[in-house]
């Protein structure tokens, strides 16, 4: 089971997430994770990268003797049986994975580039919901992995004015029913849909606004000491020169980052910033 070796100082330390979404190879992965592993500067911040999971292991093995965590991209939350393609807690444990990224918005169908041979029926096989993050979230903590569990908000549901309503009720329904231990050890990522992979970041004051209203959600479910200690990460073009702007918000705890992942330079530069 993995441990945040930051937990007994009760602060929010920060953590920088690397999504690597469907990009390295295994042997890319060994060596952006030594690269990054060599590289890194002390153990101020908590620094997972999550590859495929074809390259979980290479990277795992590359971390060894670092401070790098490796973390994967989704799971099921069954144990085993007859679910084809599906990859079970167990599974990521034995392999030494020590965070799962939940309910990205591209595992819930929802893009912020369209694609345009995606049709409604295609999107369906993307297929995470809030029940199925829910599922998930219970599974990958009774597993003692840590949820990195993401909410946000598509470019039409902010301009009808719902972003808050849409990111409160993803967590409600997302996080409902954890134990209470549980609840402390949850990560959170606000990814507003329309600044993923776009170039668009949101607005710092804004990013650290909603990263506010999810921290009330979430007190609302578990009390006002966990609201005030559950980390929140920002996500959505987070960029070497964006990063320290964004990470020096009140109610921003980190950020889990896309492209600017997957070169060591950039995502060291991240890591720096926070
Ligand atoms: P980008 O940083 O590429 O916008 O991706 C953000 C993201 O989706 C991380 O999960």
């Amino acid at each position: 089971m993995y441990r945040c070796p930051f937990k007994e100082f009760r602060v929010r330390v920060p953590i920088i997430a690397g999504n690597w979404k469907m990009h390295k190879t295994a042997s890319e992965a060994r060596a952006l994770v030594r690269e990054i592993g060599h590289a890194l500067p002390s153990s101020q911040v908590e620094a997972v990268v999550c590859p495929p999971f074809t390259a979980l292991a290479s990277a795992i093995e590359a971390a060894e003797g670092t401070l790098v965590r490796v973390g994967a991209q989704d799971l099921f939350w069954k144990s085993q049986g007859a679910y084809t393609g599906q990859v079970s807690p167990g599974m990521l444990t034995d392999l030494g994975v020590s965070h799962v990224i939940i309910g990205h918005s591209e595992r819930r169908g929802r893009f912020g580039v369209p694609e345009p041979d995606f049709t409604s029926e295609i999107l369906k096989l993307f297929g995470d919901t809030d029940a199925s993050v829910r599922k998930k979230t219970h599974a990958a903590l009774a597993a003692g992995i840590v949820p990195i569990v993401c909410c946000g908000e598509t470019l039409s549901e902010r301009r009808a004015g719902d972003t808050d309503s849409v990111v409160a009720t993803q967590i409600r329904e997302g996080l409902a029913g954890l134990d209470a231990s549980h609840s402390a050890t949850v990560v959170i990522a606000y990814e507003p849909v329309w600044a993923i992979g776009t170039g668009e970041t949101c607005a710092a004051d804004e990013a650290d606004r909603v990263c506010g209203v999810i921290r009330a959600a979430f007190a609302e479910l578990y009390g006002a000491a966990a609201g005030g200690a559950v980390r929140i990460q920002y996500g959505g073009s987070v960029k070497p020169d964006n990063a320290a702007d964004i990470l020096g918000r009140p109610n921003i705890d980190g950020a889990l980052v896309g492209g600017a992942s997957l070169k060591a330079a950039d995502f060291l530069a991240i890591l720096t910033a926070a």
